[in-house]
This record gives C-alpha cells, structure tokens and sequence, in this order.
C-alpha cells in the first residue's frame, strides 16, 4: 500500500511550518491529495515529490510564482528538474565555498594585522569569475572566421540580433543591429571601440520585453550560466530565433573525446558533473543540434583549439584565457601541464595522436543549438 503522510508529520520531516504547507495547498502549489485511514488529508508520495521540489527551490531563494512555473512546465519531467535544482545547488554551494575561503584569508589578514581592499571584500559576491580572469581573456580569444560564418547563416535574415554572454563581442555579425547582454564589468570594459551597445545584465533575467529582437544569440557562455535553462528561456521569450554554441558535456559527448580532458585533466569532469546535457538544454527551448567542427588552426583559443597544437596548452597565457584551467584548480593544472610537457618531449603525446596529425577539422562535441 503507498505511504501517505499527514500534514503534521510532513511539517515535522522538511522542518516547515504547517501553516506554510496550508499557505501551499491554498495556493495550489504542492497540495495533498491523499486521505489517511482516519480521513485525514494526507500527502501521497507524488505529492512529496512535488513539494521537495518547491521546497528545494524555495531555499535557493525562487519566488512561489517562479517555483509554479516550474513544477507545472509541461516541457521538462521529474528528472530533468531534479538535474537542474541539483546544478543550482551545487552552484550555490560553490558560492558558500567562495565566501568561506575569502572570509579565511581576510582572518588570516587581519590576524597578520594586514587589511583587505574592499575590492576583494565584494569579489566574492559577484559574477566573480570573469571579474577574475576576463583581463587575460584578449589575449588569445578572438573571432574564428569559419566558426562565426556557421553562427551567422543560423541567425537567418535576423536583423535585430541580442547577444548574450557577450564578453568582448567576438561573434557579433558586423551587418545586423546588435544588442549585447555582459554581466562582468572587466569584460564589458574590454570590447573594442565602436562595438554594439551593450546592457549589464545576466541571461537568467534578460531586461528586455517579449519578442523584442528577430534573434538572440549565445556563444560559449551558457555554462557559465547559474540556471542555464531559465536563461535559455529567457532568450526563447525575448527573441523569435534563439542560436546558441555550446558543448556536449556527457562523457561520450565531449570530456572522452578530446585528448586533454580524457588524458591529462580528468578533472573537467567534475565540473560539468549535474550541468544539463546538450540534449536537456535543446528540449528547453525546442531546439535542433547542428556539429561545428574545430579547424586545426582555429583562431579563437578556447579549450578545444589547439586539439592539433598541443605545445599551446603549455602556454601560460594561452592557459589563463580559457576558464577550465582557473576552475579545477592550481594544483590539477600544474599536474597537467608538467604530464603533457613530458609527453611531449618523449614522443608519447605524438605517438597516442598520429590520427590527429592528418585531420584538418575535427569534431570534439561543440554543438549548435538552433530553434
Ligand atoms: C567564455 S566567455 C564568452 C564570451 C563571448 N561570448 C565570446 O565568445 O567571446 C563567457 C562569458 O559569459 C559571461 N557570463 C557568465 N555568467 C553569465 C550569465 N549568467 N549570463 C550571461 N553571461 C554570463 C561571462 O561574464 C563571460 O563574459
């Protein structure tokens, strides 16, 4: 027989008030639909599904009108939502880790008697990473020509085109009407002279009414994303057409294809662990996968472009404008690095690779998402 819970014990369980549980069935938002032996409404396990749901996103900080439109959106299922609470989560928990290591050198400062900017006081609380790291990113990231005309001919007869993620404009087509959307300041301040307007804000609540561009465009960012499918959403809401490159992060897809990722940084896996796949993210916003594959000279350093140029991997400033080698750490770059050298250097890298030596493309999993 299903275990059905009365209200009171639910209450007791998730550490919330029954009033809070009556405010929800009111409202209709986790209700119980159950009756105990005694006749009393009880919650089926259905409905504890449902309201761990709200409730999980309700301590991630969602309005109820948000939490509603996310229990009840007819496009995702149980499983697909628990992937995204389970990304903000750890998210979130990657902001606490954040704070907590700046709190600890600002106490290891001041019991040195040494004092913190207020610079780094605040880095922790904002769109931190870019903060970061956005400065070296000219260095090396710049428009890959065969890439950009791929993204181009997807935005179709697109006019008015909204660019987001925009960092320093690199894949903005010079002949449409551009807006762009950068939450960092240091990469807004890095676009070039006479480049397209361009709004502070973050995809996941894009400041602009529905329907307001022909296309909206995102390149090479939505994995930066908090809630990557409300982003893309959001790109769906404002735009009619919604072109978007980004990478399978399966295993199959993506981290097992690429050599310095299945030999030499496995650690990349951990940070696209609970990431929605390319497949989750096209079903959000109903659309279809297009290959874009890497060529052997490609001019934009990002992870994948020196798939047939190892020896710029050792580069540190090659390194420094590509997020991944930040976020896994020091101590798993320098492991890297010093493995890929030797192999270099004895002919192994060589000899694990011939295949790549002949190939004037390849296909590492980079993916179009157009709908
Ligand atoms: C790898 S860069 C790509 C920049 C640019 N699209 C390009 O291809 O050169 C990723 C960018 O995403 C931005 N970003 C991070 N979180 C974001 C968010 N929630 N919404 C929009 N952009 C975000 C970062 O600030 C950064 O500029």
């Amino acid at each position: 027989m299903e275990e059905h819970l009365t209200v009171g014990r639910v209450a007791e369980l998730a550490g919330v008030s029954v009033r809070t549980l009556h405010h929800y069935d009111e409202i209709g938002l986790a209700q119980p639909s159950a009756r105990t032996a005694a006749g009393y409404r009880a919650y089926s396990a259905s409905d504890v599904e449902r309201l761990r749901e709200v409730l999980a996103f309700r301590r991630l900080g969602f309005g109820l009108r948000e939490i509603a439109d996310l229990v009840d959106d007819p496009h995702t299922d149980a499983v697909a939502r628990l992937h995204r609470l389970r990304g903000l989560l750890l998210d979130q928990r990657d902001r606490a880790a954040a704070m907590v290591t700046a709190i600890d050198r600002e106490l290891e400062a001041r019991a040195m008697g040494a004092r913190t900017t207020s610079e780094e006081r605040l880095q922790p609380f904002g769109a931190q990473l870019y903060e970061n790291i956005g400065s070296a990113y000219p260095a090396t990231r710049r428009t890959e020509p065969r890439i950009a005309a791929q993204v181009w001919r997807a935005l179709g007869d697109a006019r008015t085109v909204l660019n987001v993620g925009a960092g320093t404009g690199s894949y903005e087509p010079p002949d449409r009407d551009v807006i762009a959307v950068e939450p960092s300041a240091v990469m807004r301040a890095q676009r070039p002279e006479g480049s397209a307007p361009c709004v502070a804000a973050a995809a996941e609540r894009l400041p602009f009414p529905d329907q307001s561009f022909d296309a909206a465009m995102a390149f090479s960012t939505v994995h930066h994303w908090r809630d990557p499918i409300a982003g893309l959403r959001e790109m769906r809401r404002v735009a009619r057409r919604v072109v978007v490159f980004t990478h399978d992060a399966t295993d199959a897809g993506w981290r097992d294809r690429f050599w310095l990722s299945r030999d030499y940084l496995p650690e990349v896996g951990h940070l696209v662990a609970g990431r929605p796949s390319v497949d989750q993210l096209a079903r959000a916003f109903g659309a279809r996968l297009e290959p874009v594959l890497i060529p052997w000279d490609c001019a934009d350093g990002f992870f994948e472009a020196y798939w047939r140029r190892p020896e710029a991997y050792l580069e540190e400033h090659v390194r420094r404008a590509i997020s991944v080698w930040t976020r896994v750490g020091p101590e798993a770059e320098r492991r890297a690095v010093a493995a890929l050298r030797e192999d270099l250097a004895s002919g192994r890298w060589a000899e694990r690779n011939r295949h790549l030596v002949d190939l004037d493309a390849a296909e590492l999993g980079l993916r179009l998402l157009v709908a």
